[in-house]
């Protein structure tokens, strides 16, 4: 295993002076960064990635330097070693990849404008200005900014602006931090501004293409996050602003850089007035995700990148803990379980799945490391365990003593297991580690036998597996009397009546859903479950529906099984069991082929789950309607349009109708069913024409997203190859949005086809586009989530494995083709009695 070469081991910077000057008009940047600090040797690394250097100077004297575009270095041979200065001219060209300094576009007024903004992240500060790009080289900033600069433009970076002087903009000096977290951005901007209890200034900014009111809510939750931060953290913000910018091209989700965090215009700004619930919980979680990273990530900073999860999964988790506090009506931890859990436990059951700590032997690999359902899902709810370990006394102590001992300085994993073990007995380094250091998890099986409890866990698969003989410390969290830890392959909990007569309830382990594992019971103990069902909360509810999918995904079960349950669960007023009976519902359209007999008997299905929340609920929001409430019509409307019920289209149309000048103006609660029912039921050229419009005119993100729901439902295949034109035109479909648009058209029976050939047609075109991007291989998994024909899976295996040998895509490759052969045999093997399940409740 080669070590690699680290850039920071032969210079330590101390302090940069940026002189960066953007040309955008010319597509040019040109600038000089000039490194203060320690060359340990006389042969440094600099980064620099698709530069041109033409000077370097030591000290003001010219030294020899060579360009490696392969390490991305500029190799300097210096006078002599020591402390030091290196000054580095330099001209990169301004692209459009959404990497490094970069143009965003918007229309406003019918005028293509642009605003420039930056993305350092993992490793594209090397594409702005030679530095030693690794997060352990933390340094000070000061920046100068010069830019062809308009009338009325404003800058903005990580610190406040000192003085504009010839058109240059200078900033204050940073604290030591990351070179991955420096950012700044200019252009036309509108700005809101508040202030914190404790002084930091606050403001969301963004295009004048949006209405003044929409950085409202961001406003209000960043103020309150950032307060609830100090007061949690009980460490200070250390900056005197946190801005908060929404740029119009963005490709990750958001982005926290020290002091100007950035984010995709969808997950910052929102209508206030017109705006579902969930759309506004994403925003804020959103938010109050990458504001705990400006002390978890930012203050503190990973020592490498094989430690991305403790940003990651830690913000991940805080994100929801913060919020919980900031409105807790909004129940945001049952969020987390119908989100996070879901993802993680998908994804993390097929083999080949990375370990939230992931080894990386060669940079090349840092891009490979991103796999949200592991990094952020498994790691956060990896962290959700200690919480509850712990509890959040014990949780903010430690944390204390970590900031106070860390703080702009570097960790690893362990750092934060010591620190935590400072305000506790329990020896969670070596829990994390069998959590965190394996991939996969364990499917408990609860069991009686010979009159005894019995619990013993094997790694759970979904598709083929090898079985190493993994073990898990597994926190059981059971509602009877039992050990807190698993901590061996099995265990005997002792006579079973005695224990059920002193538990008074059926027997359940993993209450509360936290610890990451599946539940397998076997009937006696299922029975006795199945018979208190509408006893349990919804958390228990959704988990049990939940564990019962994966199950029968793994073949430890039958999806019949679950069938049942749901038509039994179906009237339930919870808004997260409802989430779980639709996901669990959406499961079974992959047993039936559109159109067959057997699909009419799901759509009769689909109709009795839902017909009388629709009757309950209706089309129309109501005022002073409760959140559960609110959240659940969604589900139900979109089961009853599946079903074909008649009263729902016809009340959507009423509905489009009635707003037909206006379709903005529909609830948002309903407006995309009103108008995927449009669509599906009254389509036309036309209607693509007037929707696509409104797609690209409209500046708000909720309405987009429902539009894009709907034109993609269309019944002609003739309107979906309009739609597919469009995929290459980023004037109506930009890069960042694409995904979606396919994946969508990807999902519609009749553009299956026209998307799968569009994929494979345009790939070149693709990976030229996006393919820097840190979620490109998604384009992959989406094409998985969908297939299950052996056709398919042919098809699929033709095209992607002459691409194994392409490192970024290699394990997603694997992995999928792996998920859709899992699945292939799955709706072969099940088909027949899932089907046969559902018809019967009509017969
Ligand atoms: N730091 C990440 C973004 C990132 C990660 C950029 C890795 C490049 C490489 C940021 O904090 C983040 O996690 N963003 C999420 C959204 C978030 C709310 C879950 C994203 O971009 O998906
Ligand atoms: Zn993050």
């Amino acid at each position: 295993m080669g070590k690699i070469n680290r850039f920071y081991d032969a210079f330590h910077p101390d302090h940069y002076d940026l002189f960066i000057d953007v040309n955008r008009e010319n597509k040019q940047i040109t600038g000089t960064s000039t490194i203060t600090g320690e060359a340990l040797n006389r042969e440094v690394n600099v980064h620099q990635k698709f530069m041109s250097i033409s000077k370097v100077t030591q000290d003001g004297e010219a030294v020899p330097f060579e360009v490696d575009e392969k390490a991305e270095a500029i190799k300097i041979t210096l006078a002599k070693a020591g402390n030091t200065t290196i000054s580095i001219d330099y001209s990169a060209p301004l692209t459009d990849t959404m990497m490094g300094i970069y143009p965003s576009y918007y229309q406003l007024n019918g005028k293509k404008e642009e605003i420039i903004g930056t993305q350092f992240e993992t490793t594209f500060a090397r594409q702005a200005f030679p530095c030693i790009d690794e997060p352990e080289a933390k340094a000070t900033f000061s920046l100068a900014l010069k830019f062809d600069e308009k009338p009325g433009e404003i800058a903005l970076a990580n610190m406040p602006e000192t003085k504009v002087e010839n058109g240059v903009h200078y900033f204050e000096k940073t604290v030591k931090m990351s070179t991955y977290l420096v950012a700044f951005a200019f252009g036309d901007l509108q700005s809101k501004m508040t202030e914190t209890k404790s002084g930091v200034k606050v403001g969301v900014f963004a295009t004048k293409a949006h209405k003044a009111k929409e950085l409202d809510f961001a406003l209000d939750i960043a103020k309150r996050a950032i307060e609830f931060y100090e007061d949690f953290y009980q460490t200070p913000y250390p900056l005197p602003h946190s801005w908060q910018l929404a740029l119009p091209d963005f490709s990750a989700g958001a982005m926290e850089n020290w002091g100007l965090v950035t984010y995709r215009e969808a997950y910052l700004l929102l209508d206030p007035d017109n705006t579902p619930l969930d759309m506004k919980k994403l925003v804020a979680t959103v938010i109050t995700h990458e504001l705990a990273h400006q002390w978890f990530g930012d203050l503190v900073t990973m020592k490498w990148w094989d430690n991305l999860w403790l940003n990651e999964s830690f913000a991940n988790m805080m994100e929801y803990l913060s919020l919980d506090h900031l409105e807790p009506s909004w129940n945001v931890w049952e969020m987390f379980q119908s989100s996070e859990a879901p993802a993680a436990l998908t994804r993390d059951a097929t083999d080949g799945v990375q370990s939230v700590y992931v080894e990386v032997k060669d940079p090349a690999e840092i891009d490979t490391l991103f796999d949200g359902a592991i990094v952020y899902a498994k790691g956060s709810r990896m962290l959700v365990m200690v919480r509850a370990l712990l509890g959040d006394k014990a949780l903010q102590k430690g944390l204390k003593y970590y900031f106070d001992h860390h703080k702009f300085g570097n960790t690893t994993g362990d750092d934060l297991w010591n620190a935590l073990s400072t305000a506790t007995d329990l020896n969670i380094a070596e829990i994390m580690h069998s959590w965190l250091n394996q991939p996969g998890y364990p499917v408990v099986n609860a069991f009686v036998e010979d009159g005894h409890l019995k619990l013993t866990q094997k790694q759970f698969f979904v598709g083929e597996g090898e079985d190493k003989g993994r073990i898990w410390q597994i926190p059981l969290n059971a509602n009877f009397d039992s050990p807190a830890i698993m901590t061996e392959k099995e265990l005997d909990l002792g006579d079973y009546e005695t224990l059920r007569k002193q538990a008074g309830h059926a027997l359940r382990i993993n209450v509360g859903n936290t610890t990451h594992c599946v539940v397998k019971y076997d009937e006696t103990l299922m029975n006795d479950i199945l018979a208190e069902v509408e006893d349990l909360d919804s958390i228990s509810k959704l988990q049990l529906l939940q564990d019962l999918r994966l199950l029968s995904e793994g073949r430890e079960s039958s999806y019949a099984e679950v069938v049942p349950l749901l038509d039994k669960l179906k009237d339930s007023k919870s808004n997260l069991v409802n989430n779980a009976i639709y996901t669990t519902a959406r499961k079974l359209r992959q047993f039936v082929t559109p159109d067959s007999d057997a699909e009419n008997y799901l759509k009769q299905f689909y109709n009795r789950l839902s017909e009388d929340q629709v009757k309950r609920l209706g089309w129309e929001v109501k005022a002073g309607e409760s959140d559960e409430d609110k959240l659940t019509r969604p589900y139900v409307l979109s089961a009853s349009l599946y079903g074909g019920n008649i009263d729902s289209v016809r009340a959507a149309h009423k509905l489009y109708q009635e707003h037909e000048d206006d379709l903005e103006s529909l609830n948002a609660d309903v407006r995309p069913y009103v108008l995927i029912n449009e669509v599906k039921n009254c389509g036309s050229s036309e209607l693509t024409d007037k929707l696509i419009k409104l797609y690209q005119t409209t500046s708000d993100a909720s309405f987009k997203s429902d539009l894009t729901a709907a034109i993609t439902s269309s019944k002609s295949e003739s309107e979906l190859e309009k739609v597919v034109s469009y995929f290459k035109n980023a004037d109506v479909v930009k890069p960042q949005d694409l995904r979606g648009w396919f994946a969508s058209v990807l999902n519609n029976k009749l553009g299956e086809q026209l998307a799968w050939d569009w994929i494979r047609d345009e790939w070149a075109w693709l990976d030229k586009t996006v393919g820097g991007d840190m979620e490109f291989t998604t384009f992959i998994t989406v094409i998985a989530r969908n297939f299950k024909t052996a056709k398919r899976l042919e098809e699929f295996k033709a095209f992607f494995e002459p691409k194994l040998d392409q490192p970024m895509l290699t394990r997603e490759i694997k992995m999928d083709t792996k998920v859709i052969a899992t699945r292939v045999d799955l709706v072969e093997a099940e088909k027949v009695k899932v089907n046969a399940t559902i018809k019967n409740l009509f017969i």
